[in-house]
């Protein structure tokens, strides 16, 4: 079954890049780690995470990424309360299984119990959460494979698989893998993956990119490269993120947010498109991360 979630009746419409599984993928998405907690649950500010997961809804964001860890399962709850009502087929859901969960079994009750938390009878895309050496990769895929065959899961993928993971996981799988979620970051002092990230754009596996704002960073410790792009183009230096790293083949980018107003910002970003010229001198500033950063 094919969607297309562009057609919906949102005040914005999420526009969207295809996965080589034929489903689409939308371009931007809402992450919900620490809402409901981090490994463990908290109920402190329940309204004010459900709110801000509504928020963006109404702002016109359709992909949601948990996880079963965060919140120890509070975080789906969550999401499930802030979607009730809503038009589901609208929504791109994506959920992952932790690495304590990789057996066969355990993968296949793990995603039983997410859909129950997330009341909802699929997930549009599950991850493995991390690659974990010691993990049962054939049975883990099995498992994986099994859920797309049951129809609970419409798609699946992987976080920070390296190529010879990505390649060895693709092995015990008739379903394609055909996401891997990446960390994408100017703050980052390790610098990017560009082997992993070459590897997923010649083999039409999307990255999912996430920590674009160095998970706070973008307030406090300013870039001068994104300040001046931006004053070029008069937008802020989150748009000026968001707008290099959907330009790039086979890119999405998810992001947290407790504000309505930065949810807008970052949405209006899809307007604006960067000429070659600062693409590249902002790929140069990422590259340079590893050796000065
Ligand atoms: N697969 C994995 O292993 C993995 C690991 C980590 C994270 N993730 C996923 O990725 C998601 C995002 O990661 P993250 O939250 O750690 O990092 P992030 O998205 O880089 O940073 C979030 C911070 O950016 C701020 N922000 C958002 N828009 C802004 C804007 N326009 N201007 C200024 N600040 C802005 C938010 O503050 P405000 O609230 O003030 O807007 C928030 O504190 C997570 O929620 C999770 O779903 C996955």
């Amino acid at each position: 079954m094919k969607r297309n979630i562009k057609n919906t009746n949102l005040t914005n419409i999420m526009e969207t890049k295809k996965l080589k599984s034929g489903f689409e993928m939308p371009l931007l998405g809402i992450g919900t780690y620490t809402f409901g907690g981090e490994h463990d649950a908290d109920y402190s500010k329940d309204e004010e995470w459900i709110q801000a997961i509504k928020a963006a809804l109404e702002v016109g964001y359709t992909h949601i990424d948990t996880a079963e860890v965060y919140g120890d399962g509070h975080s789906e709850e969550l999401v499930a309360k802030a979607i009730e009502g809503g038009d589901r087929n609208k929504l791109f859901i994506t959920t992952k299984v932790y690495h304590n969960h990789f057996k066969y079994e355990d993968v296949l009750k793990s995603a039983n119990a997410s859909l129950k938390r997330l009341k909802i009878k699929y997930i549009d895309l599950y991850l493995l959460h991390s690659f974990d050496p010691n993990m049962p990769l054939k049975e883990t895929m099995e498992a994986m494979n099994k859920l797309v065959e049951m129809g609970l899961v419409k798609n699946i993928g992987v976080c920070n698989f390296k190529p010879s993971q990505l390649k060895e996981a693709q092995k015990y799988s008739k379903a394609k893998i055909v996401v891997n979620q990446m960390k994408f970051n100017l703050w980052a002092n390790t610098g990017p993956d560009v082997d992993t990230f070459t590897y997923c754009q010649k083999n039409d596996i999307m990255i999912t990119a996430y920590k674009l704002f160095g998970r706070d960073k973008i307030k406090y410790d300013k870039i001068p490269l994104l300040v001046e792009i931006g004053k070029k183009y008069n937008i802020t230096d989150a748009q000026v993120i968001i707008a290099w790293v959907l330009s790039k083949k086979n890119f999405v980018a998810i992001f947290t947010s407790m504000d309505k107003n930065h949810l807008k910002e970052d949405m209006a970003a899809l307007r604006f498109k960067l000429n070659e010229d600062d693409i590249r001198l902002l790929d140069n500033e990422l590259l340079m991360k590893r050796f000065n950063r």
